[in-house]
């Protein structure tokens, strides 16, 4: 073999080696300058050509051609990589991660029973009725003497009373907090004229110790309904109408004789449940003639129908729950379930 042939084929094997070890393009594209260009070692070996004898030189040519393509394509091979490598950089710095999950921060809900008063607004309100409101810390004359129980009434044990003491100089046992939301009825008939169709649901307060069935703080929702030739009949098909509404067209009510000052006749309500027997769920009557007085109104020309009942109750029935204290708890595992 002639001097160049091993030398070119020496220069190959060593520029091959770096090219291979090239790290980036433009590492690459300097070595392709100083292996290949007219100045580097393949260049002058090609220039030295003409010193050889005539009868070698074309073996000798042909050695270098050789020696050159294969440094020109270990180049190409070494670019092809490493294009590849920064395309795959570059996707990757470019990539949007559209699947990313961000944590869902946790979400409340309405109590129980803001749902369940709200339910029963809807229900109210989608037969016509408008929602009242009274406050919470009410006078005697609202909670008890206008609704017909004048001082020292019996049935004012009725309801275990909280009085207040506002510190203005208010008569002892005047100012309470409310033990119904049936004072709401009189401050409707005052400010209102008939007819009358309103609910008024609200908190209402008892001295009583709590218990599965009692709270001594809950809420209550109350029907007032005044009009012409208002009857028994209407009361009692209100009352199946708004049970049908909220638990559904199998259930059914009946009306028991019962006491209430503020309404003659007064019943209370049950509904049926699905294993046939019956639950209470409130009171009702027709408005007593001197209930409608203390109100403004003139019971030969009026009457009307009133119900109250728990809508702690009703969420409990609702829901199945078996405590009403539970409803009070402020247990986030009990409360997340609804
Ligand atoms: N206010 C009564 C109570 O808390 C419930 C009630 C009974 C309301 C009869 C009424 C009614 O409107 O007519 O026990």
């Amino acid at each position: 073999m002639t001097d160049i042939a091993t030398r070119a084929a020496a220069v190959a094997d060593e520029a091959r080696s770096r090219i291979a070890a090239a790290a980036t393009l433009d590492e690459l594209k300097a070595l392709d300058h100083e292996l290949l260009g007219k100045t580097s070692v393949l260049g002058s070996l090609k220039a030295s050509l003409r010193d050889v004898p005539p009868e070698e030189r074309a073996a000798a040519g042909r050695a270098l051609g050789e020696a050159r393509a294969r440094v020109e394509a270990a180049v190409a091979e070494r670019e092809a990589s490493l294009a590849a490598v920064a395309r795959i950089e570059r996707l990757e710095e470019e990539r949007l991660d559209l699947s990313e999950v961000l944590p869902t921060p946790p979400l409340g809900h309405l109590h129980l029973i803001t749902q369940t008063w709200e339910m029963l607004e809807d229900i109210f309100v989608g037969m016509g009725y408008t929602v009242a409101e009274g406050p919470e810390i009410e006078s005697d004359w609202h909670n008890f003497e206008a609704l017909n129980m004048p001082s020292g009434h019996p049935a004012r044990s009725m309801w275990d009373t909280l009085y207040l003491d506002p510190g203005d100089g208010s008569a002892p046992e005047t100012v309470l907090l409310r033990t119904h939301t049936s004072p709401v009825q009189i401050r409707t008939m005052v400010d209102a004229e008939p007819p009358i169709y309103i609910v008024a649901p609200g908190r209402v307060f008892r001295r009583d110790t709590p218990d599965a069935t009692h709270l001594p703080v809950f809420h209550q929702i109350e029907a007032l309904v005044v009009d012409r030739g208002i009857g028994f009949a209407d009361l009692a098909g209100t009352i199946e109408a708004f049970v049908k509404a909220l638990f559904g067209d199998e259930r059914t009510t009946r009306l028991r004789p019962s006491f209430f000052p503020f309404t003659e006749p007064s019943a209370e309500f049950d509904m049926s449940m699905p294993d046939g027997g019956w639950i209470e769920l409130g009171g009702c009557g027709m408005v007593h003639p001197n209930v409608l007085r203390a109100g403004g109104l003139d019971p030969d020309e009026w009457s009307g129908f009133a119900f109250g009942f728990g809508i702690d109750r009703i969420a409990k029935e609702l829901h199945g729950v078996d405590d009403l204290r539970e409803l009070v708890g402020n247990d986030i595992r009990f409360l997340s379930q609804f």
